[in-house]
């Protein structure tokens, strides 16, 4: 990989510092030039045949470059708006019932403890909230799903590697927001019935973009709240229509080409750049990062190989706004002591150097 040259993509370098992927990547020029092309295309030439059946194509090859990004096949993967969205499907078509317990962890996005709390509310299932590294200990004989985090927004850790060995009764629910694009992910491993990401943060996509995987082995626990025109096999038997036997029958009722057409031309600069390089330089400048904060005496939160790194700050708020006005981006966590940087691959040591010398 040459870093100058993927960073030489990324407009928004050549005037911040910005290390904020975890609320939403930096937008590759290829990406937004191709939303422009197709919403140019559209005004010229209208939106009718073409215009769906280049629709189609494109959510096919987008599917599959998800499916691939996770070592999966296509069918396994819905295309989604976020992971919020793929989190509130799972929550909705899974069969719990009175008795049943998720387990989740305190400390998760509110974009998963919205849903499972909906859950409980609507359904009568218990939730049991424990720390995050002792999830896999806390399985208990009414435990039907888990539901946390691949990597912690909060601290850039990793879900404990034992929840893989939960078994065909229980369901894990991981929340990819911060695991696609930034680590790598494979779900075979991971032992997930189910995965949730994003593709506006680490994929460098639109915000209104994301997948839900689905393994297949969890498929007929998961029939869809909705299958919509897009979701349907045969859209066009009325009432006898069935939604695609697989994760497409997920697939969100409303994507438009320009913000496929982002998302895709994002995945291609990342895939050439190669995902192993991707994922190793991010981790690695991101590793880089926590050591030079410990080293200046920063309390560094306890993190794993990821591209997160949150540290305390005595006035996080105040202290982001003062790099905000210095030009450099990265964000706070309410409620916590912690100021969190996130950094890509895009990156380099004059961005990180800039950020120590800020602080
Ligand atoms: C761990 C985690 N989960 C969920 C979300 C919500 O992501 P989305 O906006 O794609 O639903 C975020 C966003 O910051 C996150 O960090």
């Amino acid at each position: 990989m040459d870093p100058a040259a993927l960073r030489a993509q990324f407009p928004v370098l050549d005037r911040l510092t910005y290390l904020n992927a975890g609320t939403c990547g930096p937008l590759p020029t290829p990406g937004v030039a191709a939303m422009a092309g197709a919403l140019q295309a559209a005004a010229e030439h209208g939106r009718a045949a073409d215009y769906f059946a280049q629709f189609l194509a494109l959510a096919d090859r987008q599917r599959a470059a998800y499916a691939a990004l996770v070592g999966a096949q296509p069918t396994d993967v819905a295309l989604t708006t976020s992971t919020s969205d793929g989190i509130v499907r799972v929550l909705h078509a899974l069969a719990l019932r009175r008795g049943d317990e998720i387990l989740t962890a305190p400390d998760e996005h509110p974009g998963l403890l919205g849903p499972v709390a909906a859950a409980r509310d609507r359904l009568g299932v218990t939730v049991r909230a424990v720390p995050f590294e002792r999830l896999a200990d806390e399985v208990g004989e009414r435990t039907r799903l888990v539901a946390c985090s691949h990597v912690s927004w909060r601290t850039g850790a990793v879900a404990p590697p034992a929840l893989a060995d939960l078994g065909d009764e229980v369901a894990l629910l991981l929340d990819g927001a911060q695991g696609a694009g930034a680590v790598p992910v494979d779900t075979d491993a991971l032992g997930c019935a189910f995965y949730a990401a994003s593709g506006q943060k680490w994929l460098c996509g639109p915000v209104g973009t994301g997948f839900l995987y689905v393994a297949p082995r969890w498929r007929e626990r998961l029939p869809p709240t909705g299958p919509t025109y897009l979701a349907l096999a045969d859209p066009a038997s009325g009432l006898q229509a069935s939604a695609h036997p697989d994760a497409r029958g997920h697939d969100t009722p409303a994507i438009a080409l320009e913000v496929l057409a982002a998302a895709a031309g994002a995945f291609v600069v990342l895939a050439e750049a190669g995902w192993d390089a991707v994922h190793s330089r991010g981790v690695h400048l991101a590793e880089a990062l926590a050591v030079e904060l410990r080293s200046r005496g920063r309390r560094v939160a306890p993190r794993g190989p990821t591209t997160l790194v949150a540290f305390e700050d005595p006035d996080p708020p105040t202290t982001k706004a003062r790099l905000a006005a210095q030009g450099i981006a990265i964000r706070d966590l309410p409620g916590t002591p912690y100021l969190r940087a996130s950094v890509g691959a895009w990156n380099d040591e004059t961005d990180l150097a800039r950020l120590i010398a800020a602080l």
